[in-house]
Protein backbone atom coordinates (compact mmCIF):
# COMPACT_ATOMS: atom_id res chain seq x y z
CA UNK A 1 0.00 0.00 0.00
CA UNK A 2 0.78 3.66 -0.24
CA UNK A 3 0.29 6.36 1.73
CA UNK A 4 -0.43 9.56 0.56
CA UNK A 5 -0.82 13.38 2.22
CA UNK A 6 -1.86 16.29 0.74
CA UNK A 7 -1.65 19.82 2.68
CA UNK A 8 -1.25 22.47 -0.45
CA UNK A 9 -3.75 24.64 0.79
CA UNK A 10 -6.62 24.33 3.04
CA UNK A 11 -7.77 20.99 3.25
CA UNK A 12 -5.62 18.01 5.34
CA UNK A 13 -5.91 15.00 3.71
CA UNK A 14 -4.25 11.72 4.05
CA UNK A 15 -4.94 8.59 1.69
CA UNK A 16 -4.12 4.74 1.93
CA UNK A 17 -3.94 3.15 -1.92
CA UNK A 18 -3.35 -1.01 -2.54
CA UNK A 19 -0.86 -1.00 -5.43
CA UNK A 20 -1.99 -4.03 -6.41
CA UNK A 21 -6.04 -3.06 -7.27
CA UNK A 22 -5.51 0.94 -7.18
CA UNK A 23 -8.08 0.35 -4.35
CA UNK A 24 -8.51 3.27 -2.18
CA UNK A 25 -8.52 1.60 1.50
CA UNK A 26 -8.59 4.44 3.38
CA UNK A 27 -9.41 8.51 2.97
CA UNK A 28 -10.05 11.10 5.30
CA UNK A 29 -10.04 14.89 4.48
CA UNK A 30 -10.60 17.58 7.49
CA UNK A 31 -11.32 21.13 5.43
CA UNK A 32 -10.38 24.15 6.81
CA UNK A 33 -13.23 25.94 5.34
CA UNK A 34 -15.08 27.62 8.42
CA UNK A 35 -11.79 28.52 9.63
CA UNK A 36 -11.08 30.90 6.69
CA UNK A 37 -14.46 31.81 5.97
CA UNK A 38 -14.33 34.88 8.44
CA UNK A 39 -11.65 36.32 6.71
CA UNK A 40 -12.49 35.74 3.04
CA UNK A 41 -9.87 33.57 1.77
CA UNK A 42 -7.19 31.01 3.38
CA UNK A 43 -5.03 32.89 5.33
CA UNK A 44 -1.71 30.89 5.12
CA UNK A 45 -0.15 30.96 9.13
CA UNK A 46 -3.71 29.85 9.90
CA UNK A 47 -3.94 26.93 7.69
CA UNK A 48 -0.33 25.73 8.44
CA UNK A 49 -1.23 25.71 12.00
CA UNK A 50 -5.02 23.50 11.47
CA UNK A 51 -2.97 21.50 9.90
CA UNK A 52 -0.23 20.55 11.82
CA UNK A 53 -3.02 19.73 14.24
CA UNK A 54 -5.42 17.69 11.89
CA UNK A 55 -2.45 15.42 9.76
CA UNK A 56 -1.29 13.68 12.58
CA UNK A 57 -5.10 13.11 13.96
CA UNK A 58 -6.02 11.86 10.72
CA UNK A 59 -2.22 9.76 10.75
CA UNK A 60 -2.66 8.15 13.88
CA UNK A 61 -6.03 6.42 12.06
CA UNK A 62 -3.68 4.57 9.33
CA UNK A 63 -1.71 2.70 11.97
CA UNK A 64 -3.35 -0.39 11.29
CA UNK A 65 -1.84 -0.30 7.48
CA UNK A 66 1.90 0.70 8.96
CA UNK A 67 2.66 -2.59 8.11
CA UNK A 68 1.68 -2.73 4.87
CA UNK A 69 3.17 0.67 3.22
CA UNK A 70 5.43 -0.07 0.21
CA UNK A 71 6.05 4.07 0.22
CA UNK A 72 5.21 7.53 1.45
CA UNK A 73 4.01 10.55 -1.26
CA UNK A 74 3.31 13.53 -0.37
CA UNK A 75 1.88 17.37 -2.64
CA UNK A 76 5.42 19.18 -2.64
CA UNK A 77 4.36 21.60 -5.22
CA UNK A 78 2.19 23.91 -6.17
CA UNK A 79 0.98 25.47 -2.94
CA UNK A 80 1.24 27.84 -0.05
CA UNK A 81 4.96 26.91 1.13
CA UNK A 82 3.69 27.13 4.50
CA UNK A 83 1.28 24.40 4.02
CA UNK A 84 3.09 21.86 2.01
CA UNK A 85 5.85 21.66 4.33
CA UNK A 86 3.39 20.69 6.95
CA UNK A 87 2.68 16.98 4.66
CA UNK A 88 6.44 17.27 3.71
CA UNK A 89 8.04 17.11 7.05
CA UNK A 90 5.35 14.41 8.14
CA UNK A 91 6.02 11.94 4.89
CA UNK A 92 9.51 12.27 5.41
CA UNK A 93 9.23 11.05 9.66
CA UNK A 94 7.04 8.60 8.33
CA UNK A 95 9.80 7.71 5.57
CA UNK A 96 12.64 7.52 7.98
CA UNK A 97 10.56 5.40 10.78
CA UNK A 98 9.08 2.95 8.43
CA UNK A 99 12.28 2.69 5.85
CA UNK A 100 10.30 3.33 3.09
CA UNK A 101 11.18 5.82 -0.34
CA UNK A 102 8.96 8.79 -0.68
CA UNK A 103 7.37 9.91 -3.80
CA UNK A 104 7.27 14.15 -4.25
CA UNK A 105 4.40 14.96 -6.21
CA UNK A 106 2.81 17.49 -8.38
CA UNK A 107 -0.45 18.77 -6.77
CA UNK A 108 -1.23 19.80 -10.47
CA UNK A 109 -1.19 15.95 -12.24
CA UNK A 110 -2.81 14.81 -9.03
CA UNK A 111 -6.02 16.44 -10.29
CA UNK A 112 -5.59 15.24 -13.53
CA UNK A 113 -5.67 11.83 -12.29
CA UNK A 114 -8.40 12.58 -9.88
CA UNK A 115 -10.06 11.22 -12.68
CA UNK A 116 -8.81 7.71 -12.46
CA UNK A 117 -9.30 6.83 -8.55
CA UNK A 118 -9.77 3.37 -8.35
CA UNK A 119 -9.78 3.11 -12.62
CA UNK A 120 -7.24 2.66 -15.18
CA UNK A 121 -6.04 5.96 -17.53
CA UNK A 122 -7.22 7.28 -20.79
CA UNK A 123 -4.73 8.76 -23.06
CA UNK A 124 -4.37 10.93 -24.74
CA UNK A 125 -6.61 13.67 -23.48
CA UNK A 126 -6.97 17.66 -23.20
CA UNK A 127 -7.92 18.76 -19.68
CA UNK A 128 -9.12 21.89 -18.52
CA UNK A 129 -8.01 22.88 -14.99
CA UNK A 130 -9.65 24.83 -13.27
CA UNK A 131 -8.92 25.34 -9.06
CA UNK A 132 -8.17 28.29 -6.63
CA UNK A 133 -4.67 28.72 -7.80
CA UNK A 134 -4.72 27.68 -11.71
CA UNK A 135 -6.69 27.73 -14.55
CA UNK A 136 -4.89 25.98 -17.53
CA UNK A 137 -5.29 23.84 -20.85
CA UNK A 138 -3.07 20.96 -20.63
CA UNK A 139 -2.94 17.95 -23.27
CA UNK A 140 -1.47 14.48 -21.28
CA UNK A 141 -0.35 11.59 -23.14
CA UNK A 142 0.99 10.02 -20.09
CA UNK A 143 2.64 10.72 -16.26
CA UNK A 144 5.61 11.63 -18.58
CA UNK A 145 4.25 14.15 -21.44
CA UNK A 146 1.93 16.55 -19.84
CA UNK A 147 2.30 19.61 -22.08
CA UNK A 148 0.72 23.15 -20.95
CA UNK A 149 -1.46 24.92 -23.92
CA UNK A 150 -2.65 27.58 -22.21
CA UNK A 151 -3.03 29.61 -18.77
CA UNK A 152 -3.75 32.17 -16.72
CA UNK A 153 -1.69 35.65 -16.61
CA UNK A 154 -3.28 36.57 -13.13
CA UNK A 155 -6.30 35.33 -11.16
CA UNK A 156 -7.44 31.95 -11.84
CA UNK A 157 -11.23 31.05 -12.39
CA UNK A 158 -11.64 29.82 -8.54
CA UNK A 159 -10.17 32.66 -7.18
CA UNK A 160 -12.21 35.40 -9.23
CA UNK A 161 -15.02 33.55 -7.22
CA UNK A 162 -13.89 33.43 -4.13
CA UNK A 163 -12.82 37.05 -4.85
CA UNK A 164 -16.37 37.92 -5.64
CA UNK A 165 -17.62 36.54 -3.38
CA UNK A 166 -15.50 38.30 -0.59
CA UNK A 167 -16.69 41.99 -2.17
CA UNK A 168 -20.44 40.41 -1.29
CA UNK A 169 -19.47 39.56 2.24
CA UNK A 170 -20.63 35.82 1.55
CA UNK A 171 -17.36 34.02 3.07
CA UNK A 172 -15.22 31.68 1.67
CA UNK A 173 -14.71 29.36 -0.78
CA UNK A 174 -16.67 31.43 -3.03
CA UNK A 175 -17.44 28.90 -5.79
CA UNK A 176 -20.92 27.26 -4.54
CA UNK A 177 -21.83 30.44 -3.07
CA UNK A 178 -21.45 32.39 -5.93
CA UNK A 179 -23.15 29.59 -8.20
CA UNK A 180 -25.92 29.21 -5.43
CA UNK A 181 -26.52 33.00 -5.71
CA UNK A 182 -26.29 33.03 -9.39
CA UNK A 183 -29.32 30.44 -10.06
CA UNK A 184 -32.05 32.84 -9.58
CA UNK A 185 -30.29 35.51 -11.01
CA UNK A 186 -30.41 37.10 -14.95
CA UNK A 187 -27.43 36.19 -16.81
CA UNK A 188 -28.07 38.94 -19.07
CA UNK A 189 -28.41 41.88 -16.64
CA UNK A 190 -24.36 43.32 -16.41
CA UNK A 191 -22.88 43.46 -19.86
CA UNK A 192 -18.97 42.29 -18.28
CA UNK A 193 -16.82 42.32 -20.89
CA UNK A 194 -15.77 38.72 -21.64
CA UNK A 195 -11.77 39.12 -20.79
CA UNK A 196 -9.33 38.82 -23.59
CA UNK A 197 -11.54 38.48 -26.06
CA UNK A 198 -10.11 40.83 -29.08
CA UNK A 199 -6.61 39.22 -28.33
CA UNK A 200 -5.34 36.23 -30.27
CA UNK A 201 -4.07 34.93 -27.58
CA UNK A 202 -5.48 31.66 -25.58
CA UNK A 203 -4.56 32.22 -22.45
CA UNK A 204 -6.76 33.46 -19.59
CA UNK A 205 -7.66 36.52 -17.18
CA UNK A 206 -9.60 37.11 -14.34
CA UNK A 207 -8.32 40.36 -13.46
CA UNK A 208 -9.79 42.54 -14.98
CA UNK A 209 -13.48 41.04 -14.98
CA UNK A 210 -13.01 40.57 -11.43
CA UNK A 211 -12.16 44.84 -11.15
CA UNK A 212 -15.74 45.05 -12.92
CA UNK A 213 -17.17 43.25 -11.11
CA UNK A 214 -16.08 45.15 -8.08
CA UNK A 215 -17.39 48.78 -9.68
CA UNK A 216 -20.64 47.09 -10.04
CA UNK A 217 -21.13 45.85 -6.46
CA UNK A 218 -20.41 49.52 -5.12
CA UNK A 219 -23.26 51.34 -7.43
CA UNK A 220 -25.38 48.38 -6.35
CA UNK A 221 -27.60 47.61 -3.51
CA UNK A 222 -27.91 43.73 -2.29
CA UNK A 223 -30.91 43.00 -4.01
CA UNK A 224 -28.94 43.10 -7.18
CA UNK A 225 -26.20 40.53 -5.83
CA UNK A 226 -27.68 37.56 -7.46
CA UNK A 227 -28.14 39.04 -11.11
CA UNK A 228 -24.72 40.26 -10.53
CA UNK A 229 -23.25 37.07 -9.62
CA UNK A 230 -25.11 35.01 -12.86
CA UNK A 231 -23.68 37.56 -14.90
CA UNK A 232 -20.45 37.08 -13.22
CA UNK A 233 -20.38 33.74 -13.56
CA UNK A 234 -21.96 33.68 -17.37
CA UNK A 235 -18.80 36.32 -18.79
CA UNK A 236 -16.54 33.99 -16.50
CA UNK A 237 -17.35 30.27 -18.42
CA UNK A 238 -17.44 32.45 -21.48
CA UNK A 239 -14.08 33.52 -21.42
CA UNK A 240 -12.97 29.80 -20.88
CA UNK A 241 -15.51 29.14 -24.14
CA UNK A 242 -14.12 31.26 -26.28
CA UNK A 243 -10.66 30.34 -26.21
CA UNK A 244 -11.63 26.53 -26.29
CA UNK A 245 -12.82 27.46 -29.42
CA UNK A 246 -10.03 29.13 -31.09
CA UNK A 247 -8.27 25.79 -29.75
CA UNK A 248 -10.82 23.39 -30.65
CA UNK A 249 -10.08 24.99 -34.35
CA UNK A 250 -6.51 24.02 -34.12
CA UNK A 251 -6.85 20.72 -32.27
CA UNK A 252 -10.38 19.46 -32.29
CA UNK A 253 -11.09 17.63 -29.01
CA UNK A 254 -11.64 14.02 -28.84
CA UNK A 255 -11.43 13.08 -25.10
CA UNK A 256 -11.80 16.14 -23.08
CA UNK A 257 -11.72 16.37 -19.26
CA UNK A 258 -12.50 19.25 -16.23
CA UNK A 259 -10.75 18.77 -13.29
CA UNK A 260 -9.82 20.95 -9.99
CA UNK A 261 -12.19 22.34 -7.60
CA UNK A 262 -14.24 25.02 -9.66
CA UNK A 263 -15.35 21.97 -12.42
CA UNK A 264 -18.03 20.95 -9.76
CA UNK A 265 -19.38 24.13 -11.30
CA UNK A 266 -22.54 23.17 -12.89
CA UNK A 267 -22.90 25.99 -15.52
CA UNK A 268 -19.43 25.75 -16.85
CA UNK A 269 -20.17 21.67 -17.01
CA UNK A 270 -22.98 22.47 -19.39
CA UNK A 271 -21.41 25.33 -21.31
CA UNK A 272 -18.31 23.20 -22.08
CA UNK A 273 -20.82 20.28 -23.01
CA UNK A 274 -21.85 21.91 -25.18
CA UNK A 275 -19.11 23.29 -26.94
CA UNK A 276 -18.33 19.71 -27.43
CA UNK A 277 -21.46 17.72 -28.35
CA UNK A 278 -20.77 19.28 -32.61
CA UNK A 279 -17.28 17.32 -32.23
CA UNK A 280 -18.75 14.20 -30.74
CA UNK A 281 -15.99 14.36 -28.08
CA UNK A 282 -16.47 12.52 -24.60
CA UNK A 283 -16.33 14.76 -21.61
CA UNK A 284 -14.69 13.07 -18.71
CA UNK A 285 -15.07 14.39 -15.14
CA UNK A 286 -14.16 13.07 -11.63
CA UNK A 287 -16.25 12.19 -8.81
CA UNK A 288 -17.94 15.29 -6.97
CA UNK A 289 -15.81 14.10 -3.73
CA UNK A 290 -12.77 14.20 -5.74
CA UNK A 291 -13.01 17.49 -7.25
CA UNK A 292 -11.10 19.33 -4.84
CA UNK A 293 -8.44 18.85 -2.86
CA UNK A 294 -8.02 15.33 -1.70
CA UNK A 295 -4.87 12.81 -0.95
CA UNK A 296 -6.66 9.83 -3.29
CA UNK A 297 -5.65 11.64 -6.35
CA UNK A 298 -2.44 12.05 -4.59
CA UNK A 299 -2.02 8.43 -4.13
CA UNK A 300 -3.67 7.53 -7.68
CA UNK A 301 -0.44 9.53 -9.23
CA UNK A 302 1.83 7.56 -6.34
CA UNK A 303 1.33 4.33 -8.10
CA UNK A 304 2.33 5.37 -11.53
CA UNK A 305 5.51 6.51 -10.13
CA UNK A 306 5.94 3.71 -7.62
CA UNK A 307 5.58 1.78 -10.49
CA UNK A 308 8.61 3.66 -12.29
CA UNK A 309 10.59 3.72 -9.30
CA UNK A 310 10.46 7.45 -9.60
CA UNK A 311 11.43 8.29 -5.80
CA UNK A 312 13.08 11.45 -4.08
CA UNK A 313 15.66 11.35 -1.53
CA UNK A 314 14.52 12.51 2.11
CA UNK A 315 17.49 15.43 1.62
CA UNK A 316 16.12 16.42 -1.00
CA UNK A 317 12.72 16.80 -1.62
CA UNK A 318 11.92 20.19 -1.34
CA UNK A 319 8.72 22.02 -1.15
CA UNK A 320 7.79 24.28 -4.05
CA UNK A 321 5.06 26.57 -4.50
CA UNK A 322 5.02 27.22 -8.09
CA UNK A 323 4.34 24.82 -10.56
CA UNK A 324 6.50 23.28 -12.91
CA UNK A 325 3.84 22.18 -15.30
O1 LIG B 1 -8.97 22.38 -6.49
P1 LIG B 1 -9.38 23.15 -5.30
O2 LIG B 1 -10.16 22.43 -4.23
O3 LIG B 1 -8.17 23.83 -4.60
C1 LIG B 1 -7.08 24.32 -5.31
O4 LIG B 1 -6.23 23.51 -5.73
O5 LIG B 1 -7.05 25.56 -5.46
O6 LIG B 1 -10.24 24.39 -5.84
C2 LIG B 1 -10.81 25.31 -4.97
C3 LIG B 1 -11.42 26.43 -5.79
C4 LIG B 1 -11.90 27.60 -4.95
O7 LIG B 1 -11.45 28.80 -5.55
C5 LIG B 1 -13.41 27.47 -5.03
O8 LIG B 1 -14.12 28.69 -4.89
C6 LIG B 1 -13.58 26.90 -6.42
O9 LIG B 1 -12.55 25.95 -6.54
N1 LIG B 1 -14.90 26.26 -6.58
C7 LIG B 1 -15.83 26.69 -7.46
C8 LIG B 1 -16.97 25.85 -7.26
N2 LIG B 1 -16.67 24.95 -6.28
C9 LIG B 1 -15.39 25.22 -5.88
N3 LIG B 1 -15.81 27.68 -8.36
C10 LIG B 1 -16.93 27.88 -9.09
N4 LIG B 1 -18.06 27.14 -8.95
C11 LIG B 1 -18.11 26.13 -8.05
N5 LIG B 1 -19.24 25.41 -7.92
ZN1 LIG C 1 -6.21 21.77 -6.01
Amino acid sequence: MILSIESSCDDSAIAVTEIATKKLIFHKKISQEVEHSVYGGVVPELAARLHAEALPRILEECKPYFEELKAVAVTSSPGLSVTLIEGVVMAKAVAVALNIPIIGVNHLVGHIYSLFIEKETQFPLSVLLVSGGHTQVMEVESLESIKTIAKSMDDSFGESFDKVAKMMNLGYPGGPLIEKLAKDGDRKKYNFTVPLHQSPLIAFSYSGLKNSVRLAIQKADESDYKDIAASFEHIAAAHIIQKLKKYFKEVPPKSFAIVGGASANLYLRSQIEELLKPYGASLLLSELKYCSDNAAMIGRVALEMYERKIFSSIDELEVCPKSVI
